[in-house]
Parts: C-alpha cells; sequence; structure tokens
C-alpha cells in the first residue's frame, strides 16, 4: 500500500503539495487544546466580540420552512452513526468526486458529491468553459449573471453534482496581486454582493446546492496553509481585522450570498483574528449563523479543519475531504464524532443540527427532485471510461466515465457574457475595425492556442497561449477554446478576403518589427496581445505562487509593445489577466491607437473578441477594479515573508475599508482608468437626477428568543452499537462513523485521548438565546433592505450606434472616516441612437447605513 499510495501520490505532485505529508504525527482528534489566544489579539483590532456560544441552530426561517420540516422528519430517523456519515467526507479520492459524504443505504439516500468550479465542472469532459466570475462581473448585467449561473448548475446537475463549489466572494480582492480574485467578482462589495447573489439564485434555480466560499478573509494564497507551497512548520496566515472593516466590505458580500439562500458555505484556510476560520466560533457562530441567520451548512475548504471538539462547537458541519491530512486515512470526525458525541463533548443538539443544515440545504433546491442516472456520471481523478470507483484504494474496477455531454446551448451565454464583459479602455477612433484593412496583423501568444493543448497544463497550471482561464482547482476542462488569432483570422477571411500574419513567439522580436513596418506602409493594423495569470497557491508559475509577484504583463509585454510600437501607429493593445495590471509604458503612446481589457473569457474568447474589435457588438463592459499606475498606489500588497518566526504569519488589514478605488480617493490619486470606467462606440449624456423618499417602516430590533436547541431522534449511549458490523468490507483509507472497537480511547487514535482540555461552557448552553440586533433573518436584520430612497436619471445615447451604458450610483455616507464615495447600485441599459431612457435605482436602509461597533448593529 505504501507503494502503491507513493506512485499515486508521484503523479499528482501538484495537489499533493498542498497537504501534509504521511507520517506526520498523529494531531489530535477528539481534544484539541480548546484555549484561543485570539482574543487579546483581536482586542488589539477592535474587535469588540471573542469567542461565541453556542453554535445557533437552525430554525428554518423565511422561505427555508418547508425544507427544514422535511429534513427534521428524515434526521429524526438516523443512527447515530448515520448522522455522522452525513457530516463527514469520505476522504480524499475514496469516491469520485472531490467531495463526497458518506450514504444511509437503508433510506436509499445516495452519497453527496461535491465538485468544484466556480466557472464549470471541473475534472470532466464535454463540459462548458464558462467566463471566469471577473468576466462575468464586467458586464455589471444582472440578466447575463444569473443566466451563467443557470447553465453552470445545469450542467452540475447533469453531471450528477449534489454541491458545486462556488461562487467566490472571499478573496474579496483586497490585494491586487491575490491569486484567486478573477475566481471571485470585484473588490467592490455591493458589485460583488449583487453578482454573488443572481448567481447563486441562478445556479440553485437548477436543482442543485450552491458553495459560497471561501469564508472569511482568505484574501492571499501565500501562507494560507503556512508555508508556500505547504509547510507544516509554519501556521496559516491570520487575517487581522477590526469589526467596522469586516462588517462594511468583507462580509456585507456573504450577508447577500445569505440573502440569496446559498445552501452552502466553505470556510476558509486562513486564521481571522489568529483563530482558523473553521472553528472560529465568532466568525461561523456569531457572523454566519447568528447575524447572517444563515440557514444551510458550513463545509470546510480541503484539508481546512484542525479540531474535532472545538470546531463542531463552533459551528463547523461538515468536514472536507474527510481526512486529515489527504489520504491519511484518520479523520477529526468520522469515528471520532461519533466518539464525541458517547463521551459528551459533542452534545447530540449539535450533531443534529449539523444534519438538519446538511438536508435542509439538499431538501432547499430540491436535490430530490433534480437526479440524473448513474450519479456521478465521471470521476474527478480520470477522464478513461473504466477505472477504479475508489480511486486511492483502487477498488472497484468499473465504468466511472458516462461521457455525458452537459453543454446544452450554453455557448450562448458564454460568447454574450465574454462580449459583454468586455472594456473599452481607449479608442482614437481604431475601432471599431472593418475587416477590409489591407493587412492584419496579431503579435503575441495570448492569442494562440497552447500548444500542449488547452488543457495541456493540469488544472491550467501554466501560462502557454491565450489566457481565458486562471489556474487552480476554480477551473474546468476546456470542450475546445476558440482562439482570439484564429477568430479574427476567420473574420477578415470573410469580410474581405483580407492579407493576414501573425507572430505569437512573444520574443521574436526581429520578425515583430518587420511585420509592424509592412503593417503601417499599407495603413494596416496591429493587434498584440498580451495577459497576466495567476491562481491558486497549490502551483507555482513562473515563480508566482498563486499569488503574483508583480502586476506588470507577462513575458516581458512592456518590451514587445515597445518594439511593435517602433514601427506600427496603429497599434491596438487587447489584455487578458486575472486582476490589475499596469499599462504604464504604453497606454499613453500616440501609437497605441487601442487599448482593451478582454479579463477571463472562457471557452468563446476569440469570438467574443472578435465581435467587439469588429464592431458587431458594442463595448459595455466597466472595470470591475481600478487600474492604476503602479502597485504602491494600491491599498494593500501581498505578505510575501513570514513576519512572525515559526507562528502564523500576520496581515494586519490595516488600510481599513480604503481597498481598490476608496483608497486612490482617499489620497486623491488619479489612476490610468478608474473602478466603473469604460468606453462605447457611441456617448450618453445623463441628466434630471431626481431622488424620491419612501416611508420605510421603523428600523427594530428582533424581539423574542429561539427555541431552545431541538434533538431528532434517541441515541443509544452503548458504544457496542457503533463498532464495525460483523463481516464489514472496509475500502482502504476510506473513512468511516464505526468504532473499531467498544473502547471510545482506543477507536479514537488519538495519543492524548482522556486529556483534561477545557471546552468552552458556553458551547454545551441549548437553552433559548436572543436575536442579535442586527440579525433575525437569512442576510441580517430585514429592515435593512427596506428601501428608503429611490434615485432615477435620465441617460441619453447622443451617438450614432445602438450601445449598453452602465449607470452607476455612488454615494458619500457623510462620516470624516468615511471614503469619499461608494458604490450602492447599477443598472447596464441598451439605448437606441438618439433615445433617452430613464435610470432607477433603489437604495436600501443597508445602503446608507455604517457599522457601529458599540452597539453591534447597522
Ligand atoms: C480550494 C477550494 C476547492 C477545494 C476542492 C481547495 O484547495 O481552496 O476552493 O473547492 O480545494 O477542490
Amino acid at each position: 500500500m505504501t507503494l502503491l499510495r507513493t506512485a499515486l501520490l508521484a503523479a499528482l505532485p501538484a495537489v499533493y503539495a498542498q497537504f501534509p505529508p504521511p507520517g506526520v504525527p498523529y494531531p489530535n482528534t477528539t481534544y484539541p487544546n480548546a484555549t484561543n489566544s485570539y482574543i487579546d489579539y483581536a482586542a488589539l483590532w477592535g474587535q469588540t466580540e471573542g469567542e461565541y456560544f453556542p453554535a445557533p441552530w437552525g430554525e428554518g426561517s423565511a422561505d427555508w420552512a418547508d425544507a427544514y420540516a422535511k429534513a427534521r422528519e428524515f434526521v429524526s430517523q438516523l443512527t447515530l452513526v448515520e448522522k455522522v456519515n452525513l457530516t463527514t467526507g469520505v476522504g480524499w479520492e475514496g469516491e469520485k468526486c472531490v467531495g463526497n459524504i458518506g450514504s444511509i443505504p437503508r433510506l436509499a439516500f445516495k452519497a453527496l458529491c461535491l465538485e468544484d468550479s466556480p466557472l464549470g465542472v471541473r475534472d470532466t469532459d464535454f463540459n462548458s468553459a464558462f467566463p471566469a466570475g471577473v468576466t462575468a462581473v464586467t458586464t455589471w448585467d444582472r440578466n447575463l449573471i444569473y443566466q451563467r449561473g443557470v447553465d453552470m448548475g445545469a450542467e452540475h446537475r447533469d453531471k450528477g453534482v449534489d454541491a458545486q463549489l462556488g461562487p467566490v466572494v472571499g478573496p474579496l480582492g483586497r490585494i491586487p496581486e491575490g491569486g484567486r480574485g478573477w475566481e471571485g467578482f470585484s473588490p467592490d462589495p455591493v458589485l460583488a454582493g449583487i453578482a454573488v447573489a443572481e448567481t447563486i439564485k441562478g445556479m440553485q434555480s437548477s436543482g442543485i446546492m450552491a458553495t459560497t466560499k471561501h469564508f472569511i478573509l482568505n484574501e492571499q494564497e501565500i501562507f494560507r496553509q503556512g508555508a508556500p507551497p505547504a509547510n507544516l512548520s509554519l501556521n496559516s496566515i491570520s487575517s487581522n481585522i477590526d469589526d467596522v472593516t469586516l462588517h462594511e466590505l468583507y462580509l456585507w458580500p456573504f450577508a447577500d450570498a445569505v440573502r440569496a439562500g446559498t445552501a452552502a458555505i466553505m470556510c476558509s484556510y486562513n486564521k481571522i483574528n489568529n483563530e482558523y476560520a473553521c472553528q472560529n466560533s465568532y466568525t461561523l457562530n456569531h457572523l454566519l449563523k447568528g447575524e447572517l441567520g444563515f440557514q444551510g451548512f458550513v463545509m470546510t475548504d480541503w484539508g481546512g479543519h484542525h479540531s474535532g471538539v472545538t470546531a463542531a462547537l463552533s459551528g463547523l458541519d461538515m468536514s472536507m475531504p474527510g481526512d486529515i491530512g489527504f489520504d491519511s486515512g484518520n479523520s477529526f470526525w468520522g469515528a471520532n464524532l461519533t466518539i464525541g458525541v458517547l463521551n459528551g463533548t459533542i452534545p447530540q443538539w449539535r450533531l443534529d443540527d449539523m444534519c438538519v443544515r446538511i438536508l435542509a440545504a439538499y431538501y432547499y433546491v430540491d436535490r430530490e427532485g433534480n437526479q440524473v442516472p448513474d450519479a456521478p456520471n465521471f470521476s474527478a481523478w480520470t477522464l478513461d471510461t473504466f477505472g477504479y470507483e475508489h480511486w486511492v484504494a483502487q477498488e472497484n474496477y468499473e465504468q466511472i466515465n458516462y461521457h455525458v455531454d452537459v453543454r446544452g446551448n450554453h455557448r450562448d451565454n458564454i460568447r454574450a457574457t465574454a462580449v459583454a464583459g468586455t472594456v473599452l479602455l481607449k479608442n482614437n477612433g481604431a475601432l471599431p475595425l472593418t475587416g477590409y484593412e489591407k493587412l492584419t496583423t496579431v503579435f503575441g501568444y495570448d492569442s494562440a492556442e497552447n500548444p500542449w493543448g488547452p488543457n495541456g497544463c493540469s488544472d491550467r497550471g501554466c501560462d502557454n497561449g491565450t489566457l481565458a482561464m486562471g489556474w487552480g482547482s476554480g477551473t474546468a476542462n476546456f470542450p475546445y477554446l476558440i482562439t482570439p488569432l484564429e477568430a479574427i483570422k476567420a473574420e477578415v477571411q470573410a469580410v474581405s478576403n483580407g492579407a493576414f500574419e501573425s507572430v505569437t513567439d512573444d520574443y521574436a522580436y526581429t520578425q515583430m518589427v518587420a511585420l509592424a513596418r509592412r503593417a503601417t506602409q499599407v495603413n494596416g493594423v496591429c493587434i498584440a496581445f498580451g495577459n497576466s495569470d495567476s491562481g491558486e497557491g497549490y502551483i507555482a508559475v513562473d515563480g508566482n505562487l498563486g499569488d503574483r509577484n508583480n502586476l506588470t504583463l507577462w513575458n516581458n509585454f512592456d518590451q514587445m509593445i515597445a518594439n511593435i510600437t517602433s514601427e506600427c501607429n496603429n497599434t491596438v493593445v487587447v489584455i487578458h489577466s486575472t486582476g490589475p495590471v499596469l499599462l504604464d509604458s504604453f497606454y499613453d503612446n500616440p501609437n497605441v491607437t487601442a487599448i482593451v481589457w478582454a479579463g477571463i473569457p472562457g471557452e468563446q474568447s476569440g469570438n467574443a473578441i472578435t465581435d467587439i474589435l469588429y464592431g458587431k457588438a458594442n463595448p459595455g463592459g466597466k472595470l470591475p477594479f481600478t487600474l492604476g499606475q503602479y502597485r504602491g498606489q494600491y491599498g494593500a500588497d501581498d505578505l510575501y515573508l513570514p513576519n512572525n518566526g515559526l507562528e502564523s504569519p500576520q496581515s494586519d488589514f490595516a488600510e481599513g475599508v480604503f481597498i481598490d478605488y476608496r483608497v486612490f480617493d482617499k489620497l486623491g490619486v488619479t489612476p490610468l482608468y478608474e473602478f466603473g470606467f469604460g468606453l462605447s462606440y457611441t456617448n450618453f449624456s445623463f441628466s434630471n437626477i431626481q431622488i424620491q423618499k419612501h416611508s420605510a417602516p421603523a428600523y427594530t430590533t428582533p424581539t423574542g428568543m429561539t427555541s431552545p436547541a431541538p434533538t431528532y431522534g434517541v441515541v443509544s449511549n452503548n458504544s457496542a452499537d457503533y463498532v464495525f458490523p460483523a463481516g464489514f468490507h472496509q475500502v482502504p483509507l476510506y473513512i468511516y462513523p464505526f468504532l473499531n472497537n467498544t473502547d471510545l480511547g482506543s477507536s479514537s487514535g488519538d495519543l492524548e485521548y482522556g486529556s483534561d482540555y477545557v471546552f468552552p461552557a458556553g458551547g454545551y448552553n441549548s437553552s433559548s438565546q436572543p436575536y442579535l440586533p442586527a440579525g433575525g433573518a437569512p442576510g441580517g436584520n430585514p429592515g435593512l433592505y427596506d428601501v428608503l430612497y429611490t434615485v432615477t436619471a435620465e441617460v441619453t445615447n447622443t451617438g450614432s450606434v445602438v450601445g449598453d451604458e452602465v449607470a452607476q450610483l455612488y454615494l458619500n455616507l457623510g462620516c470624516p472616516s468615511d471614503p469619499v464615495v461608494v458604490l450602492r447600485n447599477f443598472d447596464r441599459i441598451t439605448i437606441q441612437p438618439g433615445q433617452t431612457v430613464t435610470f432607477s435605482a433603489d437604495l436600501t436602509r443597508r445602503d446608507l447605513s455604517n457599522w457601529d461597533s458599540p452597539t453591534q448593529n447597522w
């Protein structure tokens, strides 16, 4: 087995590198040290709350009532081990999805399949590769964002996935170099919040569970699990934050996600104020389940689980992928959760709450009405038709891939989103092109396909060829990738049978200069493609450990452009990037006649950019972040070096709410291109702004108390009832809820079992609890969402072609400590030439409020 495992690990170095190697000391399970040191640290950062117990039990509030009724009835029938089986993954590569919980055969309850990613079904074939979140949000178009969610959800459903591991609003995008910002939306919380809500509603309308992640403050990749890529001698980074910033910035879009009904939330790898996110009683119990009234379940990020009892009392509901180190065969939960309930360190009501939450989420999205045959009909571990069901154990050789084509007509939304999510930054009249240019020339590897194929690098972990997806778990295989090179060439052919040449080697300067010279001599056009890539921390690309080392364009693009523009007086620059990039070396060069930011567009990349360049679509995308002149202008930067010995590196969010445009405004710095900026082939004018006040009900604090913690069914206290049944076949390395024998201590496998640890007494309190002032319903106090004002304005298309304008409403909240302005609402409107349309945007109470830490209310 050791040899076999070594061989498998060798085959998966990138994935495995993030987790503890086999043979690390067996960590505490049921009795980890429950003493938190973070309270002092939190106080230092103005955090008014420390630990928070008990873990709120789900009550089935708002539109969750029916789902809760079904869940309670189901859970009431379960034995202790059946309950535990719902809460704990079977271990890494134990079943066919990246995450799998156990089944309940007695009640024909199929094991749940949890699968990435936020932009399509990962690790399979015949799926779509959607535009990344950053391109979706750049459309500022609620309908397109919603439809993308519907289509992604349908593809997961049709592959037999129960929970899609997305969308992302953590990272929010504090750090422009941060590796995973592109998986999510925007560093602006309102824009991110609207995008995440539309995405969730779309996904769940297709009958699968959305998993909003990563909760919370997972703002950089480096040190997320210790030293890069993973070093157990160092603890995970701690994001240290004050209460106001947490509420006004990072928690905001999660409130929208909860209000939109997200079925699941994934807690993150990092610590928050020096306690791990997946056992942080303040963020999980107080913020998420208390204040935001979250009714679904919390799962760990993969390997983000760090204790047995503490995590359970602190609000965790599901351990993923279930084992401590990948394929270690041991778990903080599984049998140890069974033991925890039997020895009284975990109250039955807490386990019951975990199960009710998981089942309620399942019913809430109508999973039982959305099953497909052979689900899951793919294996995350191979694209071969036949293989092992239990991949790591190499057991059950059978058909594991059915190659089901789930793409439907989704390419329509994919292309429309990529088009609408493209931003025209500069245009001196060069665009749109006609197709009749005498010589069209294209430059740069970013225009062409990776020579190893569009899926040639595992999890897109390289930057070869045109960038249509970042790297890491937030990816999907391309069914095809339409490159800009082929699409532009086809367009020129179709329109005029025109001459077309390209140089796709970024360092072939001699050839580039010669071609650029020829293009200029015949009044042709030079289209230069460049990119900047990033991804998840378990893969390093060109020395970038997930997070980028800088904001410059890759492959020395600045030099490439300098060479091209030395000859070509009509150079159109197209950028694909995962986040902000530096354009200062060429943006004002007169030979650069246009600049287009084309985001992270997915499979229809080439068609989308061609639609824009040739005016088949009028650009209407707006930047979801700010493009500055140099990295020091942004409010925060990555922490690249440990700053706390072998203890958790400390990342102090000392800039407060002043990230992205808020810091540019605060310091009076004019960026190259501001947040919300984007040109069109037409012009718009605004007039007649009006503010209408509504008579909303007064803002009240929720009254009354919760019910006492309910329990469902009776748990026998006899450990003999929970040992492995006679003759039971154990799949090697699989995580089970059963005990090895009737002795709890030896079954736990924990050398420190029974040590005298002190657990927080409040964690066992099952009596009725008051509601929090800012709480009371999913998303927080319902009064926060009362509409207080409506703002209208007239928008006129003063040009000669139809176009889309995104009207954006910004406010100053009025305190000296507030940002100069904050975005509060927007609408993307299509307007005919000469036509005037009324823009209308509501402002809610939340939109007009600041967080008041002393009263813990808005
Ligand atoms: C990532 C998650 C992902 C999980 C499962 C983790 O490394 O942080 O976003 O869902 O792996 O693939």
